[in-house]
C-alpha cells in the first residue's frame, strides 16, 4: 500500500478544507495526517497588535517552537505540504516544521506537492519553500496555489474583516466573501485525482504539466509586479524593527509605523505606480512577464 504524509496548519479551517478536498480521490492509500502545532498558539481571530507583531520573525523566517511532530513511518511515497503565506513568507508554523530535523529526514528523496490557500500573494513564500525543500534534498514535483480572485484592494478589506472577526462572511453584507471561493476549494479534488494517478504510476514527471493544462492556476501581472519588489522592502522593515525595537514599547512604536506604511503603500502608492507601470512599462516587457509567470507556475528553483 502506498504511504503518503500530509502536513498542514490552518487557523480558520480554510486550508484544512482545501487539503481534505485534495485527498478525496486517494482511496486505498495509507494517509498519515500531521497538524503543525505551535507551542504558543497564534490568536484567531487576530487583534491588530498580535497580527503586526508576527511580521518581523515571519519575514526573517525564524522558526517558532512547535510540538514534536509524530510520524507513522520513516519513508513516504509522497508528501503533501499545505501551508499559507504570511507577510510574503511561509507562515511561521510552516517555516518551523521545514526546519525540523525529523521532518527534513522524511523530505529527503521524496516527491513533494505544495498546496496553499492565500489571499493572492504567494510567489515569494513559495520561493522560500523551494529553497527549504532543496536544502532538505526533497523533490518538489507540484505546486497548487489557491487564491482569492477578487480585486486586490477589495480582498485586503475582506481579509481584514475575516481575520479580525474570525468570520468568513461578507463585510457589511455588501463586500464579496473573503478568501478562496467554495467553488475553487471544491475543485481541488481534480488536482488530487492527477496526484493519485501519478502516485499509483510512481511517476510525477508530468504532474505539474498536467495541473497547468487545466488552466486554473493564473498569476496576475500586477501581483507579480508588487511581489517582485515588496519582499525586499519587508526584509528591510523586519530588520529595522528587530534592531530598533529593543524594548516592548519601542517595538510597538516601530510596528505602528510599519502598519501606517503598509496601508499607505497598498492604498496610495501602489495604485499610482501600477497605473504608470501598466500604461508605460508593461507593454514593453510582455515577454519577460510571460517567462516570469511560467517560472512561478512551475516547480524549479532558479
Ligand atoms: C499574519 C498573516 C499574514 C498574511 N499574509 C499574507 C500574505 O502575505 N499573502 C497572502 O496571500 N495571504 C496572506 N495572509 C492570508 C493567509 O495566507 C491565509 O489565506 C489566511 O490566513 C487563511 O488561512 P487559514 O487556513 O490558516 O485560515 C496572511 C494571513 C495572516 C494571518
Amino acid at each position: 500500500m502506498k504511504k503518503i504524509l500530509v502536513v498542514s496548519f490552518s487557523q480558520s479551517g480554510q486550508l484544512s478544507q482545501i487539503v481534505e478536498k485534495f485527498l478525496t480521490p486517494f482511496k486505498g492509500v495509507d494517509i498519515d495526517q500531521v497538524n503543525i502545532e505551535p507551542k504558543k498558539p497564534f490568536p484567531f481571530p487576530w487583534d491588530t497588535t498580535s497580527f503586526y507583531d508576527a511580521m518581523p520573525e515571519t519575514v526573517l523566517e525564524e522558526p517558532i517552537e512547535i510540538n514534536p511532530p509524530q510520524f507513522k513511518h520513516q519513508n513516504y511515497d509522497l508528501i503533501i505540504f499545505g501551508y499559507q503565506p504570511w507577510f510574503l513568507s511561509p507562515a511561521m508554523p510552516a517555516t518551523a516544521i521545514l526546519k525540523n530535523s525529523e521532518f527534513c529526514k522524511r523530505l529527503k528523496d521524496t516527491p513533494i506537492i505544495t498546496l496553499l490557500g492565500a489571499r493572492n500573494m504567494w510567489l515569494n513564500a513559495q520561493e522560500s519553500l523551494k529553497q527549504l525543500i532543496k536544502e532538505a534534498k526533497g523533490e518538489l514535483v507540484g505546486h497548487i496555489p489557491l487564491v482569492d480572485k477578487t480585486f486586490n484592494l477589495i480582498s485586503v478589506i475582506t481579509i481584514v474583516h475575516w481575520l479580525s472577526t474570525g468570520k468568513k462572511t461578507k463585510k457589511w453584507g455588501i463586500f464579496p466573501l473573503p478568501g478562496v471561493s467554495e467553488k475553487d476549494i471544491n475543485e481541488t479534488s481534480i488536482f488530487g485525482e492527477i496526484a493519485e494517478k501519478s502516485l499509483q504510476n510512481e511517476d510525477f514527471t508530468n504532474f505539474q504539466k498536467d495541473v497547468l493544462a487545466l488552466n486554473k492556476i493564473q498569476i496576475n501581472t500586477s501581483i507579480l509586479f508588487i511581489e517582485s519588489r515588496a519582499k525586499t522592502l519587508f526584509k528591510i522593515w523586519a530588520n529595522t524593527i528587530k534592531k530598533r525595537g529593543t524594548t516592548p514599547k519601542k517595538r510597538k512604536t516601530w510596528l505602528t509605523i510599519f502598519r501606517i506604511y503598509l496601508y499607505f503603500a497598498l492604498f496610495i502608492v501602489s495604485p499610482i505606480i501600477l497605473t504608470i507601470y501598466t500604461l508605460v512599462f508593461r507593454p514593453l516587457t510582455l515577454g519577460k512577464i510571460k517567462r516570469k509567470k511560467e517560472y512561478f507556475r512551475n516547480v524549479k528553483l532558479n
